[in-house]
């Protein structure tokens, strides 16, 4: 098949959480047996990875009453998969892609359905008729809607050509101005409660969801979680009308680049079948982020975003009930200004029990999974996660809230089987008693935690296993596209 993806982010270019790793991940186990061009923004902090590009077009974007100059650079990264950028200084000049470090671009609307909509210009040019568009949240869920829409020969172009709009996080949903309207080429009788108005307001997720021929979100429980309130943020009537379209599937993770005994990252490799390297690991951890060196310690990990999303709130309720107990603290994320000076400053005051690191850093992240005994995510709702795979793939043992991927990758410890141990409040004290109950068994329990940490790591959580749900995906996306009037 050939497919279009459009994305605002994708690894190995830009990464500023869990989208950009599917998104970057899953092209690449599709390009396996499909033909992929993968379309991004060209972001100020892609401009500046100096990449040699193959070639360089021109290109022309009509989007209201402007028209937009711009230039798209090619990158093949191997045969079947290549990946284009578009530049348009106005829009993605900017550090960091989606806000300002506080507020979201009041201009996001526009950035992002100008992208999209760039994106099928650009193929278009090149006579180059995607099976199917793959796009990706609301920024570029919007392409949908002018695969159907723009008339002319665009639409002529295109009118076998079908869409999937993937959510990875339907807390965030485009919502902006109607003043944006005429910009984004939406007409009036676009306009409505059920297509793109919400509450006198634009949404473009929710429009998106209207247009697009399959759509999916990225586990089955988010997908049930999305039908109706509280979990739906509004969505729920919306993804009801289009429920014989939409799927959970969950997402995959890269088993090369998260493989313990062959990460180059860890100062030592290891197995199901030898963990001393983990013990090794643990210690090089402890050192590295200055904590009492001691392997009897338990060492719990958070790797997340500074965001509401990731319950780092729950955690700041509870943790000085819980470092009383003989219990260590690594942390490492960016985000919200309010969590970094909290969590950044807790090592001043705690330094043997607590360490953390401001920023995103790969290396240390991967180290983390190797060196910690448990990893902690106390999320307020995860529509997948990766985190806790690769703890599982690396003997970390997930401490999760029973929801969305969460509920479905994480099984309960019931003394035989169970990878981890579940919680359902969001409530610092249910945070705090689920980390007493880890604690009680790393003291108490020993061999169950080893029984644990081995079932985790038998967990096959690769991509290989979810292509086909994708493929039929597709197929299904490009039966539902015929039947579109
Ligand atoms: C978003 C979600 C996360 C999911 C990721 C990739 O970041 O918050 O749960 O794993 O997208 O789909």
């Amino acid at each position: 098949m050939k497919l279009l993806f459009l994305a605002a982010e994708a690894t190995p270019f830009l990464q500023t959480g869990g989208l950009g790793d599917v998104v970057g991940t899953l092209s690449y186990y599709l390009s396996k047996k499909n033909s992929l061009k993968v379309i991004l923004p060209y972001h100020l902090a892609i401009e500046k990875q100096k990449l040699s590009f193959q070639k360089k077009y021109l290109l022309t974007v009509h989007m209201g009453n402007c028209q937009h100059k711009c230039v798209v650079h090619e990158y093949a990264k191997q045969k079947n998969l290549s990946f284009y950028f578009i530049e348009y200084n106005d829009f993605f000049n900017r550090s960091p892609i989606y806000n300002d470090g506080y507020r979201e671009y009041t201009d996001n609307p526009a950035r992002f359905a100008f992208f999209s909509k760039a994106g099928l210009d650009f193929v278009l040019l090149q006579n180059w008729k995607p099976d199917v568009v793959h796009t990706h949240d609301w920024h570029t869920g919007i392409a949908a809607f002018y695969l159907k829409c723009w008339g002319g020969t665009f639409s002529s172009f295109f009118k076998e050509t079908a869409s999937v709009l993937t959510i990875h996080n339907h807390a965030h949903q485009g919502c902006a101005s109607l003043d944006f309207a005429p910009y984004i080429g939406l007409q009036p009788q676009h306009i409505n409660s059920n297509q793109f108005e919400d509450h006198q307001r634009l949404n473009i997720l929710k429009g998106s969801i209207f247009y697009a021929d399959q759509i999916s979100t990225v586990s089955k429980k988010t997908k049930e979680e999305m039908l109706s309130p509280p979990g739906d943020f509004g969505l729920g009537a919306y993804c009801r009308n289009r429920k014989d379209d939409f799927q959970g599937i969950l997402n995959g993770i890269d088993t090369k680049a998260w493989d313990p005994s062959t990460d180059s990252f860890l100062v030592k490799n290891y197995t199901i079948n030898n963990l001393q390297g983990k013990t090794i690991c643990k210690k090089a951890l402890q050192k590295e982020f200055g904590l009492e060196i001691d392997a009897k310690i338990p060492v719990f990990a958070m790797v997340a975003r500074f965001d509401q999303q990731k319950g780092w709130h729950l955690l700041k309720e509870c943790i000085y009930n819980t470092l009383k107990w003989r219990i260590q603290y690594i942390f490492l994320g960016s985000g919200d200004p309010m969590l970094t000076n909290f969590f950044g400053n807790l090592p001043k005051y705690f330094p043997k029990q607590v360490g953390s690191y401001i920023g995103f850093d790969v290396a240390k992240s991967h180290r983390i999974e190797s060196g910690s005994d448990f990893f902690l995510m106390p999320s307020l709702f995860e529509p997948c996660g990766l985190n806790q795979m690769y703890s599982l793939r690396y003997g970390s043992i997930p401490i999760v809230r029973n929801i969305g991927g969460l509920h479905d990758t994480v099984t309960q410890y019931n003394e035989k089987q169970g990878t981890g141990f579940i919680f359902d409040d969001p409530t610092p004290q249910a945070l705090e008693n689920i980390i007493g109950t880890a604690l009680h068994y790393w003291y108490n329990k020993p061999r169950a935690i080893r029984n644990m940490r081995k079932i985790g790591m038998q967990e096959d959580n690769s991509w290989e296993n979810r292509i086909d749900d994708y493929i039929r995906l597709y197929q299904q996306a490009k039966s539902r596209r015929l039947a579109w009037k």
